[in-house]
């Protein structure tokens, strides 16, 4: 008997604090009207102080586990896509663990940085089909505003905090994940103020002067990532349609990486997608790294946009440089 993963459950939640446009006009030297055109982005959501990336995972987890209808006991594998984990270590997914009950499993995180969920769904599949594992809850999950410069309108500007789970469990239906594709070019890690934090890690301990130059936070090259963001996602999207022999126009839904309007526009003309079949939300949340592709998944099954049966392209890149695709059979 063929063994397929499905997803049988999504969750997703986002801090109620909603940072608009106009309050970034009296923090830094940037209007609604630039941030509108270039990114798309109109407001996104901000954590409190006191909230670590395992405190928005869990709630998202929570509710994915209800809609699947499992017992938290039955996870077996916790996997947790994040670049703000609560701490180096113990792992972030150890926290969601404890935070939803699901004692039986093993945890790690992932890190992949925007692709991280779609490395996760990647693993999850592997374990599944194999034969190894049955039921796996696969999060994406960020607390950015912990890792952003906020005097930085180059960056400030893009990201928000969410998270979104996902419970992927073992089925003999032809349906669920019917193709994945992941990819990494670590060529691209040589310069980190291409996207990336400099300080934190064993290359560069935090010290006073790291955080003088700010080196503790988010660098980004944008207009260089805007470029491989368009070139690498239709790429990818079409290594999964191919490893599945699926045509473009059999898609119901494609959900690329929500980073900026004008990059999921362009992907979706690359792949030859018209527009009404390309799901956006960035304009509600900017880029939540490795949560965003979950959280709009969710939202789309959720408004109807993704029902029962639909075929659904995920698609993402980030830092690595990294990058995935999904086909899924919902
Ligand atoms: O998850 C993956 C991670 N990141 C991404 O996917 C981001 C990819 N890149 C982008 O989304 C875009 O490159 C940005 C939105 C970051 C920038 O848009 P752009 O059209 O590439 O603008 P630019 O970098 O070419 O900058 C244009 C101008 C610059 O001024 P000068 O040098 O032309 O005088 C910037 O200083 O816009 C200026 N600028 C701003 N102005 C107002 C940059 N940020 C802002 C801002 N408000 N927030």
């Amino acid at each position: 008997m063929d063994r397929y993963a499905s997803i049988i459950g999504t969750g997703s939640y986002l801090p109620e604090t909603v940072l608009t446009n106009f309050d970034l006009e009296k923090m830094v030297d940037t209007s609604d009207e630039w941030i509108r055109q270039r990114t798309g982005i109109v407001e996104r959501r901000i954590a409190e102080d006191d909230i670590a990336t395992s405190d928005l995972s869990v709630q998202a987890a929570r509710l994915a586990i209800k809609k699947a209808q499992i017992d938290p006991l039955e996870i077996e594998m916790i996997l947790v896509a994040t670049v703000t984990p609560d701490t180096f270590f113990p792992s972030t997914a150890c926290y969601v663990q404890k935070g939803i009950g699901a004692k039986k499993a093993s945890a790690m995180d992932i890190s992949a940085a925007c692709a991280g969920f779609l490395y996760g769904l990647d693993l999850a599949n592997g374990l599944i089909i194999s034969g190894q594992y049955d039921t796996i809850l696969v999060v994406g999950g960020e607390v950015f505003n912990k890792i952003v410069d906020w005097n930085d309108r180059n960056t400030c500007v893009l990201f928000g905090d969410g998270a979104g789970a996902a419970v992927v469990q073992s089925t003999e239906e032809p349906k669920g994940i019917l193709a994945s594709y992941i990819g990494s070019d670590g060529d691209y890690a040589a310069d980190i103020s291409l996207l990336g934090i400099p300080a934190g890690g064993s290359r560069m301990p935090v010290t006073s002067e790291a955080i003088d130059q700010n080196l503790n936070k988010i660098q980004m090259n944008g207009r260089e990532v805007f470029k491989l963001g368009v070139r690498l996602m239709p790429e990818a999207a079409e290594r999964a349609l191919q490893k599945a022999n699926v045509s473009v126009d059999d898609v119901d839904l494609l959900i690329p990486h929500q980073a900026n309007l004008r990059i999921i526009e362009a992907v979706g003309q690359r792949l030859g997608v018209p527009r009404e079949k390309v799901y956006v939300n960035v304009d509600k949340y900017g880029n939540t790294s490795a949560a965003t592709v979950i959280i709009a998944l969710d939202e789309a099954i959720q408004d109807g946009r993704a029902k029962p049966g639909d075929l659904i392209l995920l698609v993402t890149f980030g830092a690595g440089l990294t990058w995935g695709s999904t086909l899924l059979r919902l």
